[in-house]
């Protein structure tokens, strides 16, 4: 029997985020201050497994979920992940199976990635400056790096990749038609991404957002654009193609735009807790019951209660909460279940 949310949406998409490290610390997402050497991570035993992952995922599957995607932290920390992936590839039901990646250690793994079965890639990359770079993704890598592990994904055959950027008003809004322009002409789909308030740690305001639609009047000043349809049901990015034929970008719009109608996305943490929304404040544990020796119809059972009872909209409610309401509200952090 389908299974729906409190507001019919069906679930289809599982977001898997295998580890909650990362080698880099971006500023909206791990700032270094906070993530410093000290800082303690999950401890090993507390992850899941690729089997308990793979046993889970084959249940959600069942549930409706087509597409997978494999985020952190930075999913290329966790040793052999490409060990994982093979072993969900062997899950009956799934369409789709993509990482999102900083792309640092994809020189190295990308060929494994690929035999694996991993099916695309999407590279995170603000900006092509290095200044800028250097200060939103917190001095640990470059911007050689970055593209250094694009073009092993293009030699390893996945393209088009898309690249995403976040951007935030008056830290990198300066660079944004550069890195238009430079992914236009490599064929790969950059999608702008509004600067969102997940997790605490951020110290976002509204007032640093630059909107999808600034952006894409910025971007269409100078390489015209016009609006594309959506690929498919509950798509995250509008699109828009460039008017002499050759490219398209994304706008994600979750401040000014929110989505969350057609949200379908549930997701997995690296020990093994579902939420339910990226801005979600507690998840449900799976790791208990199934180190418990619950059956698998057990666990569909908390599944099905979870996904049955959600009424999750965050993205459409963020404005209307005061400043003090959002501080209060401890939401999960985007580095622990991925974006
Ligand atoms: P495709 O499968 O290629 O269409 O990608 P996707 O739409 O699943 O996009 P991706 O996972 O790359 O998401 C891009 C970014 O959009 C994420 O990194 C998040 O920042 C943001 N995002 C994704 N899903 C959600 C969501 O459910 N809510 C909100 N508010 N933002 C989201
Ligand atoms: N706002 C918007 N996007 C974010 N990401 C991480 N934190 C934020 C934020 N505060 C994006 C990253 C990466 C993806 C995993 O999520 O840039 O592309
Ligand atoms: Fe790491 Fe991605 Fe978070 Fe940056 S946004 S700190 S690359 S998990
Ligand atoms: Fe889905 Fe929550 Fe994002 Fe809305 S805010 S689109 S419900 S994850």
């Amino acid at each position: 029997m389908s299974l729906t949310d409190k507001f019919d949406r069906p679930l289809r998409d599982l977001r898997i985020s295998v580890t909650d490290r990362c080698n880099f610390r971006c500023t909206y997402c791990m700032p270094a201050e906070i993530f410093g050497e000290g800082y303690k991570f999950l401890p090993k035993p507390q992850l899941l497994t690729f089997e308990e992952i793979t046993r889970l995922t084959r249940i959600i599957v069942r549930l409706g979920a087509v597409k997978i995607r494999l985020t952190g932290g930075e999913p290329l920390v966790r040793q052999n992940v490409e060990e994982l992936i093979k072993q969900l590839n062997t899950v009956d039901g799934v369409d789709d199976m993509a990482m999102t990646t900083n792309a640092h250690f994809l020189p190295k793994k990308v060929d494994a990635l690929k035999e694996a079965g991993l099916k695309r890639l999407t590279i995170s990359l603000d900006s092509l400056d290095e200044d800028v770079f250097q200060k939103m993704n917190g001095g640990r890598s470059s911007v050689a790096k970055v593209v250094a592990g694009i073009e092993a994904a293009e030699n390893a055959g996945f393209s088009p990749l898309k690249i995403n950027a976040v951007v935030q008003k008056g830290v990198n809004d300066h660079t944004i038609v550069d890195l238009a322009k430079f992914f236009k002409d490599r064929g790969h789909i950059v999608r702008f991404i509004e600067y969102m308030d997940v997790g605490n740690m951020n110290g976002w305001k509204l007032d640093e957002v630059l909107t999808a639609k600034e952006i894409v009047d910025m971007i269409d000043a100078k390489m015209p654009l016009e609006p594309l349809d959506e690929n498919y049901y509950g798509e995250v990015a509008q699109r828009y193609r460039y008017k002499d034929g050759d490219g398209e970008i994304g706008l994600i719009t979750s401040v000014t735009q929110p989505f969350c109608g057609a949200c379908t996305r549930m997701r997995l943490s690296p020990e093994g807790q579902i939420f339910t929304c990226l801005f979600g404040t507690k998840g449900t544990d799976l790791r208990a019951p199934l180190r418990d020796g619950a059956t698998d119809d057990e666990i569909e059972q908390i599944i099905r209660n979870t996904w049955g009872h959600r009424i999750d909209r965050y993205s459409e409610i963020r404005t209307d909460l005061t400043e003090e309401m959002r501080e209060k509200r401890k939401k999960v952090e985007m580095y622990h279940i991925g974006g």
